[in-house]
């Protein structure tokens, strides 16, 4: 349920810092990888060696830890996770988080993210109730913050009243939630073109190319992943469909057009595919026989329409249009004329010189548009993907901004 998921847990100091352990024990055996930073307050109340015990992670709890920082800074820390938990959150914490504190190892972290945050405040009832922490509270909520409000019940400290942590199960449950709810392309329509185009020379014979498909379809999953309606569009390819996304097979470059224009509108379209430039004008209906004198046929090859080009000056325009640019030389100068060309966003350059990337599993990308060119490490086609997906979600974050 939670397979692949990174958590940064930040638990505070209070006496329900014990069921902090239940948690990762839950969280982990959903499948989340789960890193922890404990406060000075927290390990009053655990150790550090329990929390590395049950996460199988080192524990960071100093800022200014040499070894914590050359391992693993905190602005690394707040930026290798899809969600950070705060479970404890003590009235302090709360309080830090809403004024901007960075004062220790977890109040900096929380500062510095950019991934959503989940709060489980405990404390006792009269802390919990006080107007200057319900303020506090609201500050967080405005903020976008997912508040999970505490238990009502007997408290440690012998009074009654709200401020008890909820049994980790339910917290669980509640991040199980919020991954199902809070994908960051929730509500997105996107459009993904992958494979090759096959065109027929007549009804048994085709021009084709060696794309496998691996790479534009590894985009269709990770948008889909990550919260997008996905329209996929494959030319033929020995891939399974990818599941929960709407496929449609094509064989020919005006095939893939058509099913483009017919999945607008949308608000991102990749065109990943490796259209064929060229089709037989005329293809016969029938099998080109051998003739009696020997003579090879000629073929005579009309160019095709580029689909890029197409959408990216279509009425029907997506606000996010890009392209991949598979180069054997001059890489980012014919990857820039290509941006220029068709009038996209961005071009993924691919250096397809070496013979690791057509039909292999390794990319090596550079990622333009009009101002810059941004270099990605080699990594293998879901990486290359999910690192796409992650720009896009920035990008889409500043359009909603300008609008
Ligand atoms: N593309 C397209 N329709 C075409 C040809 C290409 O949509 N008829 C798209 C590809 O999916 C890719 C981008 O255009 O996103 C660049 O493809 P590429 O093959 O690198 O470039 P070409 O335009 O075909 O130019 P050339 O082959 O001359 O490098």
């Amino acid at each position: 349920m939670l397979n692949g998921k990174r958590i940064l847990l930040i638990i505070s100091g209070g006496i329900a810092a014990y069921k902090a352990i239940e948690l990762i024990r839950l969280l982990k055996k959903s499948g989340a990888h789960v890193r922890c930073i404990l406060t000075h307050g927290g390990a009053q109340f655990i150790t550090p060696l329990t929390v590395a015990a049950i996460s199988e992670d080192h524990v960071y709890t100093d800022l200014f830890s040499l070894k914590d920082e050359s391992e693993m800074g905190h602005i690394r820390l707040s930026r290798e996770a899809d969600l950070v938990l705060v479970a404890p959150a003590s009235a302090n914490i709360v309080a830090q988080m809403a004024h901007g504190f960075a004062e220790d190892l977890a109040s900096t972290t929380l500062l510095a993210t950019n991934k959503p945050v989940m709060i489980c405040p405990a404390m006792n009832p009269m802390m919990w109730e006080h107007t200057a922490t319900q303020n506090n509270i609201n500050t967080l909520k405005k903020r976008g913050i997912v508040i999970i409000p505490p238990d009502e019940g007997d408290m440690a400290c012998g009074e009654y009243g709200a401020g008890r942590l909820p049994d980790p199960a339910h917290i669980h449950d509640e991040v199980i939630a919020f991954f199902k709810t809070n994908k960051p392309l929730h509500g997105y329509r996107a459009i993904v073109t992958s494979g090759p185009t096959h065109e027929a020379i007549d009804p048994v014979r085709y021009i084709g190319n060696r794309s496998s498909g691996k790479q534009g379809h590894a985009i269709a999953q990770s948008l889909a992943d990550h919260g997008a309606n996905v329209t996929l569009i494959t030319g033929p390819v020995s891939l399974p469909d990818p599941q929960g996304i709407k496929t449609v097979h094509v064989q020919t470059a005006l095939e893939m057009l058509e099913a483009t224009q017919s999945a607008l509108p949308a608000d991102i379209a990749i065109f990943a595919a490796a259209v064929a430039d060229w089709r037989i004008d005329n293809a016969p209906t029938h099998k080109i026989k051998k003739n009696n004198e020997k003579k090879a046929p000629s073929l005579l090859l009309i160019e095709n329409p580029d689909l890029l080009k197409t959408i990216s000056n279509h009425k029907n325009r997506p606000s996010l249009v890009i392209g991949f640019a598979a180069e054997t030389q001059d890489l980012i100068e014919n990857a820039k004329e290509k941006l220029t060309k068709k009038g996209c966003d961005w071009i993924l350059a691919n250096n397809v010189a070496t013979d690791k990337v057509f039909g292999n599993d390794q990319n090596h990308i550079y990622l333009i548009d009009q101002n810059t060119v941004q270099e990605w490490p080699i990594m293998d086609k879901k990486a290359v993907a999910d690192a796409l997906s992650e720009a896009i979600v920035e990008k889409m974050k500043t359009h909603k901004k300008e609008k």
